[in-house]
């Protein structure tokens, strides 16, 4: 196993250490996240009780396959526990998630969860977000107005850089909810309630991977041991 996967898989045995049998549980997506169905797919083996609830039909795909139960959220509206990864986690726990394209599902399914426990390297822990460019979701329809608002909005808070539409090969990367995401490399982020509040007053805009008081905790791994956030 190389570095870098080992420290997801040290991360994800650490959360599901955290876990009673029986509950439902949130499943993101990304690599740290599948490293997560993983774990619990050999602990379902061994009988481990538990059902999932998918943030992505990538996530649901390789729970189907390894025996991972899941359900819908129609199914179990509110969910005991969410186990994801991030792409950036600061001191406060707040996070750029989005960089795997689901950020919508993860965001519908954290807030559907009593807690959200983010997994992760140690890497991701940073002082300030946005060096990872933060996903925003938008609708197609008016992307060229959506993509000037998102301009304007992040210049009222000294907010520059590259917004560019995220691509799969030569096409739009299309969401499993039918959108399109922007990436927009602002560099920093001093204030990301303000820019939070500023993107969500953007018809066009779905939503955004800036996960503000979602996650209870974040366990990072590094080749030190496990760093606990909360
Ligand atoms: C997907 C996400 C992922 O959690 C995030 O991109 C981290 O991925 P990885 O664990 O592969 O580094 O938000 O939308």
């Amino acid at each position: 196993m190389s570095d870098a996967k080992s420290l997801k898989r040290k991360a994800a045995e650490a959360a599901f250490a955290e876990l009673d049998e029986g509950l439902n549980i949130g499943i993101g997506t990304g690599s740290t996240a599948e490293e997560f169905v993983r774990v619990l797919a050999e602990h379902v083996e061994a009988d481990f009780e538990m059902t999932g609830v998918t943030t992505s039909e990538r996530t649901e795909t390789l729970c189907r396959e390894l025996g991972v139960p899941t359900k819908t959220l129609d199914e179990i509206p509110i969910l005991d526990v969410t186990v994801d990864g991030a792409d950036e986690i600061d001191g406060d726990l707040r996070l750029i998630k989005g960089g795997g394209g689901a950020l919508l599902r993860e965001k519908i399914v954290a807030f559907s969860s009593a807690k959200m426990i983010v997994i992760a390297d140690a890497s991701k822990k940073v002082e300030t977000l946005g060096a990872f460019p933060l996903p925003i979701e938008v609708n197609g329809f008016g992307l060229m107005s959506t993509f000037m608002a998102i301009r304007r909005v992040a210049e009222t808070l000294d907010l520059t850089g590259d917004i560019v539409l995220r691509k799969n090969g030569d096409q739009p990367f299309i969401t499993d909810g039918g959108h399109l995401i922007l990436d927009a490399s602002f560099g920093r982020i001093p204030d990301p309630e303000a820019l939070s509040a500023a993107l969500r007053s953007i018809p066009g805009i779905v939503e955004h991977g800036l996960f503000i008081k979602l996650a209870s905790v974040a366990i990072l791994a590094s080749e030190d041991g496990i760093e606990r956030l909360e």
